[in-house]
């Protein structure tokens, strides 16, 4: 089936609020008076959300954030709640990226927590699973990806097409330059999507995105989006550029 691209960037810890201004503009700039039938998202810092909801105003980008704490609200010093995330405007909200694994000791429990959350506040989550390099050299990559999506799927229940999207990152393959092979990531895509048929069966799993991420940009998309089970990007590096940003989506719509 067809499932709608998402094209989703992540700033990562770059851009503040008038970096994020100017940028989000320019990308809104360039589809001016163009639609697109996928949909395309961007995921600021915390502090440069309204910046980029005001920068797309009028335009058809989104926003979404790239982290958010697994509790409702009060004495967690640092933290934003999903509520908060709503009352920005963020219609996504990121789960599990490998940085957040890495280094900030997030393990998979606490990511089922945070995504449980996420959907419970109605917001829609992008849960990231993926593995190290010495996982997929000694041939562990899909226990590792399976055992980390489990834990995220058994939190949660029913059709949730519409408000849960995988995105499939291997480690090695993020920020290096180094991206997986469309073999591969087609691969890991039709398990994680075997995973998600066992834990929702087959009518939900047609329907939910998986994305891929590491090292996406315009010189590889096509082949990457053109994998049966790839159903858009989450992109890094080449987000921080309206040109390459926009070029991957129209990438997209190109297929
Ligand atoms: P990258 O990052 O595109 O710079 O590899 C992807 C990600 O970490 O989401």
């Amino acid at each position: 089936m067809k499932r709608t691209f998402l094209i989703a960037g992540n700033w990562k810890m770059n851009a503040g609020p008038t970096e994020a201004s100017a940028l989000s503009k320019e990308i809104a700039s360039l589809w001016k008076n163009k639609s697109f039938n996928s949909e395309a998202l961007i995921c600021p810092p915390f502090v440069s959300i309204s910046s980029v909801v005001s920068g797309f105003e009028g335009s058809d980008f989104k926003t979404g954030a790239q982290n958010v704490s697994n509790e409702d609200n009060g004495a967690f010093t640092g933290e934003i709640s999903t509520e908060m995330l709503k009352d920005s405007g963020c219609e996504y909200v990121i789960v599990g990226h490998s940085e957040r694994r890495e280094y900030y000791h997030e393990d998979d429990e606490l990511v089922a927590l945070k995504a449980k959350k996420v959907v419970d506040s109605g917001l829609k989550v992008i849960i990231c699973v993926g593995e190290i390099l010495s996982d997929r050299k000694a041939g562990r990559a899909e226990k590792v990806v399976k055992d980390q999506l489990n834990t995220a799927l058994n939190q949660l229940d029913g059709d949730l097409s519409g408000q849960v999207v995988i995105a499939y990152e291997p480690v090695w393959a993020i920020g290096t330059g180094e991206t997986a092979t469309p073999d591969q990531a087609q691969e890991m895509h039709k398990f994680i999507r075997s995973l998600l048929k066992d834990h929702f069966g087959a009518d939900v799993a047609e329907k939910i995105r998986i994305l891929y991420g590491g090292s996406m940009k315009p010189e590889n998309a096509e082949e990457l989006l053109s994998q049966t089970d790839v159903d858009g990007g989450l992109i890094g590096g080449a987000s921080l550029k309206a040109d390459s940003f926009s070029r991957i989506l129209a990438i997209a719509e190109s297929i």
